[in-house]
Formats: structure tokens, C-alpha cells, sequence
């Protein structure tokens, strides 16, 4: 599917995001992790947290599909059954490195594998510390790239000491959920500023996880309780929408929408590129806010996205690329390097998606600045199969006249199913 999208009209109105994919992928682990029913309202059910269920269910856990939702029998911290064939993980990092933490040292036999995207990604950032943990695990190239083949362990593991090189919130996860098995407190240290939502969820459930000073404490746990939740509205593809209302002018609500504050940073850049944002929260569910955010648009100008800011909107950096094209002034970016290891390299992405529209970017090995407004023209984009490069490019269809025609936008459904559906219903035409 190669549709061309644009917004003579503009976009703006109201609309709720799809369910958050980091709550899900989560949801669907914690859930495996009980031997207590869960009730899951609102899962996000397409791709990557598809991977993480087809996953689950091998290795033990029963999914029932529910009205609103899925109610799941899980198989307990030290039950995962070996499954009988590879754990395909497809185009997910997040299925691949938080499963690593589930699998490492339990007492069965698994390969985890993926996409080519995937297989290319760094998976020594898990394999490494788990090993540390006194997990058995084999991998390419000595263990930097999947496939990863866990061998049978005892069940538990040591506790572990770890300073994270780099902010991610995939391997603080993965970590976390192999230090529930531990025997003895672990603690993490270093880049530990990332998306919360493992602290979150797991406090909500009554685990021990402190953050004193610097550093993650985890206490291990014999067992988790069951739980009823209500997945959040992502943040992060409602910001594809929040984009096009501030580069189209008009006013945009999203309710439902998470609004755990480690994942708000692109919402403080929108503000300071002149955007006003209100936030309002109505609800937490197992830890989690979400509430309804308030866009109304006045003309952009550049901002300097600092490294310290990068961890709060790493998935938004496409679209500060794509506001940057047509702010007034010079945005940029910098402490950005980790996009090179994303679905695609997403800092080369980026720029070839603003050249194929007569614009530049100007990239750097972690970052990139662009000086804006650019005349753009309309054009083809390849997204290279990476989800938020293609919903990148259909929000600056938006902004130009004749809009923007995107190759293989099926990548999108990974995580916003119904992109297409919303973009329309805001005012925008997809043909
Ligand atoms: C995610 C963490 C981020 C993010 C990804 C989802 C998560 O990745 O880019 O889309 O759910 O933990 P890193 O942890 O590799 O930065």
C-alpha cells in the first residue's frame, strides 16, 4: 500500500490514540508472570504486542479475548513451559529484550528470533548482564545479535550490579524482570532515566522497587498478584497527530491518552516551539496516568532538544525532524545516537525522508539540525519498513500541498493500526 496523504483543510478536532504498545508488551508479561487470572482492558492488538502474545502463549500463558479486552492465565514467575518451536519476536525489540529477562536461567530450552531488522539490532546490552546473572545464553556473533538460545537453568539467578551504559528502558526492563527471580536485592545504576513503566506497574503490584539516588533497587518476590487494568492511549502516536495540528493551525483534544511524565518530553518541546499544550488527568490504572491533552497552535520556531531530554521522547525525534521543516529558525537535536539502532537507522531515515521532499537535514553521529521553514514540494518517502518514519512522512503530508506519498505503509500497523482511519476522521485525505 503506497497511499498519498494531505490536509488541504488542515487537521484538528478530537480523537482517542490507540492503546500504548510499551503498557501493553508489559500487561501481557506481568499477566504471564502470575498464576492469578488478569483482566486486560484495552490492549493494543496488532503487531508487536501480537509478537509478545503469540510469544507468551508458547511458552505457557492462555490469552480468552474478552469485549473490551483479554483476561489471561498466566504460568507464574518460575513456570514458563519450553516451547515446542522458535519464539518468533518479528519486527519487536521490545518482545525480544524484556522476553530475554523472563527466559534467562528458567529451566527450559528456547531460541528467540525476528525480522532482519531485528536480527540486526544489539542484543549484547541484555545478553551480557544476564549472563552476569548466571543465564546460559548463546547468540551471534558471541552474543551481540539474535537468534539468542537460552539454555536450562536452575529457575533463579544471581542478584545482579549493573551500570546501564545507555538510557533504555527495553534493557532496564528485561533486567527488572529477571531480578524479580534473583536471589538477593539487584541493583542498577547509571542510565537508569527512561520510561518507567516496569517500576511503575511492578509497584502498583506491590514489589519492592526503589530509586534511591542514582540507582533501581529491586527486591525479588517468591510470587505476583493477578490484576484488572485499562491500557492507556499512546502518547507517542498521538504525537503524529499533535504534529499535524501544530503545522496545519488547528486546535487538537486526545483523550484516553497516557501521561506518565517520562514519556511527556515531546509535549515541553511542542510548548517551547510555541504550541500551548494543556494536560489534565483523569484516571491511573496499575500505576499508569492518562487523562486528555489539550493542543491549540500559534506559529513554530526552532528549538535545541538537549541529550538530558532525549530519553523522555526517543520515539517522537522523527516528528521534532518533521516540525523542524516547518518552524521558523533552527531546531536540533543532539544525545540522539541510540535512533541508529531503531527499526531502521533512524537518523539516515530521516534525512532521506526530507531530501525526498526537496528539503535538508543536516545529520550528525547523534543527532541532526535543521533550519526551517524549508519550501517543501510533494513527494515519495521510502519509510525502509520503519513504522514512525512512514507516520512521520504522512504528517508532514499534511503541511504540503499535493501531500506526501508513502511507500510500504503497511510498516505502520506495528503499533497504529488504524493511522490511516484517524488521519481522515481529523481532516485529512489519504487517497
Ligand atoms: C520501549 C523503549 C524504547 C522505545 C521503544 C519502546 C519500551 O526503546 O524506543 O519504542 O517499551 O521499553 P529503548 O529502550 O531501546 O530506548
Amino acid at each position: 500500500m503506497d497511499p498519498t496523504f494531505r490536509a488541504p483543510q488542515g487537521m484538528g478536532g478530537s480523537f482517542e490514540p490507540p492503546p500504548d504498545k510499551s503498557i501493553t508488551h508489559r500487561a501481557l508479561m506481568l499477566a504471564s508472570l502470575t498464576t492469578e487470572s488478569c483482566r486486560i482492558r484495552r490492549p493494543l492488538n496488532t503487531g508487536d504486542c501480537v509478537s509478545t502474545r503469540h510469544c507468551l502463549e508458547s511458552l505457557g500463558t492462555g490469552f480468552v479475548e474478552e469485549e473490551d479486552g483479554l483476561v489471561a492465565h498466566g504460568v507464574g514467575l518460575r513456570g514458563l513451559r519450553e516451547p515446542v518451536g522458535l519464539l518468533d519476536t518479528e519486527n519487536s525489540g521490545t518482545t525480544t529484550r524484556l522476553l530475554s529477562g523472563m527466559l534467562a536461567g528458567q529451566r527450559v530450552f528456547a531460541v528467540i528470533s525476528g525480522d532482519e531488522s531485528l536480527r540486526g539490532r544489539p542484543m549484547g546490552r541484555v545478553v551480557e548482564p544476564l549472563r552476569k546473572m548466571g543465564a546460559r545464553i548463546e547468540a551471534r556473533q558471541g552474543g551481540k545479535f539474535a537468534p539468542l538460545c537460552f539454555l536450562p537453568g536452575t529457575g533463579d539467578l544471581s542478584p545482579l550490579e549493573w551500570d546501564l551504559p545507555i538510557a533504555s528502558a527495553q534493557v532496564k526492563s528485561s533486567l527488572m524482570l529477571a531480578a524479580l527471580r534473583a536471589e538477593g536485592v539487584s541493583r542498577l545504576e547509571g542510565m537508569i532515566e527512561s520510561r518507567d513503566h516496569t517500576e511503575r506497574m511492578l509497584r502498583a503490584l506491590g514489589v519492592d522497587v526503589q530509586n534511591i539516588g542514582k540507582a533501581l533497587r529491586i527486591t525479588p518476590v517468591e510470587t505476583l498478584p493477578g490484576f484488572d487494568m485499562r491500557v492507556a492511549g499512546d502518547i507517542s502516536s498521538a504525537a503524529f497527530f499533535i504534529a499535524a495540528s501544530l503545522i496545519t493551525g488547528r486546535p487538537l483534544v486526545v483523550t484516553g491518552c497516557g501521561i506518565n511524565p517520562t514519556r511527556c518530553g515531546f509535549l515541553s518541546v511542542a510548548r517551547r516551539m510555541g504550541g500551548t499544550v494543556e494536560v489534565g488527568e483523569d484516571q491511573v490504572s496499575l500505576g499508569e496516568p492518562m487523562g486528555t491533552i489539550r493542543i491549540r497552535p500559534s506559529s513554530l520556531h526552532g528549538t535545541r532538544v538537549e541529550p538530558s531530554e532525549v530519553p523522555e521522547l526517543i520515539d517522537e525525534i522523527p516528528l521534532l525532524a518533521v516540525l523542524g521543516l516547518f518552524a521558523t529558525g533552527v531546531t536540533e537535536v543532539s544525545g540522539a545516537e541510540e535512533l541508529r539502532f531503531k527499526e531502521s537507522d533512524r537518523l539516515q531515515t530521516i534525512a532521506a525522508m526530507a531530501e525526498s521532499l526537496g528539503g535538508k537535514i543536516t545529520l550528525r553521529e547523534d543527532g541532526f539540525s535543521v533550519e526551517g521553514p524549508q519550501s517543501l514540494r510533494s513527494g515519495s518517502v521510502d519509510p525502509r519498513g520503519d513504522h514512525r518514519i512512514a507516520m512521520a512522512a504522512a504528517v508532514a503530508g499534511a503541511g504540503i500541498p499535493g501531500g506526501v506519498k508513502v511507500l510500504g505503509f503497511d510498516c505502520a500497523r506495528v503499533s497504529y493500526p488504524d493511522f490511516v482511519r484517524d488521519y481522515v476522521r481529523l481532516g485529512g485525505v489519504v487517497e
